[in-house]
């Protein structure tokens, strides 16, 4: 484990060539194992490698979501939050869980915000993810993870560069 999250970066250009249906399979299992409040459950995962909706994703912001328009695959993490108060910690876990999975089959992958994110002045990135997979009024949106092979060649950080001064030990350093 250390080893794919000291490799980890996020990726947000790619080879246009399709991720193996093998290997989404696996990504979807590494997802439905995620641990969720209670457990609940309350995300739903939409896959999608259609490029017109690929595209259509791409525009959910006016910035930081461009780059899914050059992913072949995304994952849209969405939730029921009638299901479960506490959907927004389920979906982060469930969304590195797949982040680093890619990792781990050889991929490259990006985390797009959706949640709190504007499309425009009328409306929410949300209600524009909502309509291009069709997701109800009732589900609400996480993020987008866009997955694919990479083309950037970006090392993991080096352990040198971590912020160690953020772990305090028994009680809260203020420095
Ligand atoms: C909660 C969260 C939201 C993020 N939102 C976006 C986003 O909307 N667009 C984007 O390109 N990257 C996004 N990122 C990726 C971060 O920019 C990236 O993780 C950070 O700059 C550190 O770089 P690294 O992942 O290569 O270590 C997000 C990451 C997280 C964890």
């Amino acid at each position: 484990m250390l080893d794919i999250l000291q490799k980890r970066r996020s990726i947000r250009q790619f080879e246009p060539r399709a991720v193996e249906q093998e290997k989404i399979e696996i990504l979807t299992e590494a997802i439905l194992r995620a641990p969720s409040s209670r457990g609940l459950n309350p995300w739903e995962f939409v896959v999608v490698t259609d490029p017109l909706k690929l595209q259509a994703l791409g525009k959910a912001k006016a910035h930081g979501s461009g780059f899914l328009a050059g992913v072949p695959l995304a994952f849209v993490v969405a939730a029921d939050p009638g299901r479960c108060d506490v959907w927004v910690e389920d979906c982060a876990i469930a969304a590195i869980i797949l982040q680093l999975t890619a990792v781990s089959l050889g991929l490259g992958s990006c985390w797009a915000q959706i949640r709190l994110r504007p499309h425009d002045d009328g409306r929410s990135a949300e209600a524009h993810v909502r309509d291009v997979v069709g997701l109800p009024e009732r589900m609400v949106v996480d993020c987008i993870i866009g997955i694919g092979y990479s083309r950037e060649n970006k090392a993991g950080h080096a352990r040198g560069s971590l912020p160690f001064d953020k772990i305090h030990h028994e009680c809260f350093d203020a420095k």
